[in-house]
């Protein structure tokens, strides 16, 4: 039978992978496949619907590059990334069951495409906030495994956008890196760091993903975050973040990252000895956090 129906071309397309060798592949293409025609006919999508949908796609890829991934924005924008990330952690939760008393791993959320390997390794201690705009944040806590014992020189790679809100990354070509470190916790685990208070900002929104934003009703920022990404032996990398808690947008993330429990207090100081013994002669921030790692799998 030559002909197919509307209703049947799904099926038809799914059919025509019956030598495909991949089983993980076949699955995902087969609920791909199945996903997207259940999506075209609930919508009804009309010829110019889809060619704008093709034209976006476009000029979506033709933002890529490696200073620029816009269809890692799409993802985030649509809540994907997030969802990829809180799949990912499940399992991991699943495949570790936490008892006798061990605490809940720390949430991992997205990595966002500001990341720059290769960060400088500097002492703890070390102030890589200095020079930037933004006002002072000392930044400490430790890192533990889930039953709470100290892991030492566990590498902590930070980054962050200054104090309006702009990453190294953005401000051009021939601009070196700023605001990002890699620390190492000490023989008890811990950390700490000078930087800067982050602000909030908003995600590259003058592409087509920034159009798509604007159509949608919706704004571009996130609220105010330090990047943590946490890797050490025999435990799973943690990518995160802190949050600013009372931080503008901290409800409506443009990428959903928010985890309550990787909001923070940022205490305000006034001039004066801090926690480390550094004395500072204006107004400064500190926040605390404790991370916890799940062993590798
Ligand atoms: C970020 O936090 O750096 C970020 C995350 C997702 C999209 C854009 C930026
Ligand atoms: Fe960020």
């Amino acid at each position: 039978m030559a002909q197919l129906e509307a209703q049947d071309l799904a099926q038809a397309v799914v059919n025509r992978m019956a030598d495909c060798q991949e089983p993980r592949f076949k699955q995902v293409m087969t609920s791909l496949v199945k996903h997207a025609h259940a999506f075209v006919q609930d919508v009804q999508l009309t010829p110019e619907e889809w060619m704008t949908a093709i034209q976006f796609l476009t000029a979506t890829g033709k933002m890529c590059d490696e200073k620029r991934q816009e269809f890692i924005l799409l993802s985030d924008t649509l809540g994907i990334s997030m969802l990829v990330v809180a799949i990912d952690q499940a399992r991991g939760a699943a495949a570790y069951k936490a008892g006798n008393g061990e605490d809940v791993p720390t949430e991992a959320t997205v990595q966002g495409p500001f990341y720059w390997e290769g960060a400088p390794e500097l002492e703890l201690g070390a102030d890589i906030g200095a020079g930037n705009s933004g006002e002072p944040c000392y930044y400490h806590g430790r890192v533990t495994d889930l039953a709470g014992k100290p892991i030492a020189h566990c590498a902590l790679d930070v980054w962050s956008g200054d104090g309006e809100g702009f990453y190294d990354m953005q401000k051009g070509v021939n601009v070196g890196m700023a605001l990002r470190a890699r620390f190492y916790t000490d023989a008890q685990g811990n950390y700490r760091f000078w930087s800067i208070k982050p602000t909030f900002y908003p995600v590259p929104d003058d592409g087509p993903v920034g159009g798509m934003l604007r159509r949608m009703g919706r704004h571009p920022n996130r609220p105010g975050h330090m990047h943590m990404m946490l890797h050490a032996p025999g435990h799973e990398r943690l990518t995160t973040h802190i949050f600013v808690a009372n931080s503008p947008y901290i409800d409506s993330d443009a990428v959903f990252g928010v985890r309550n429990s990787l909001i923070v207090d940022f205490a305000s100081h006034a001039p004066g000895k801090a926690a480390d013994g550094r004395v500072m002669d204006k107004p400064y921030h500190s926040a605390h956090y404790d991370f916890r790692l799940v062993p590798a799998a």
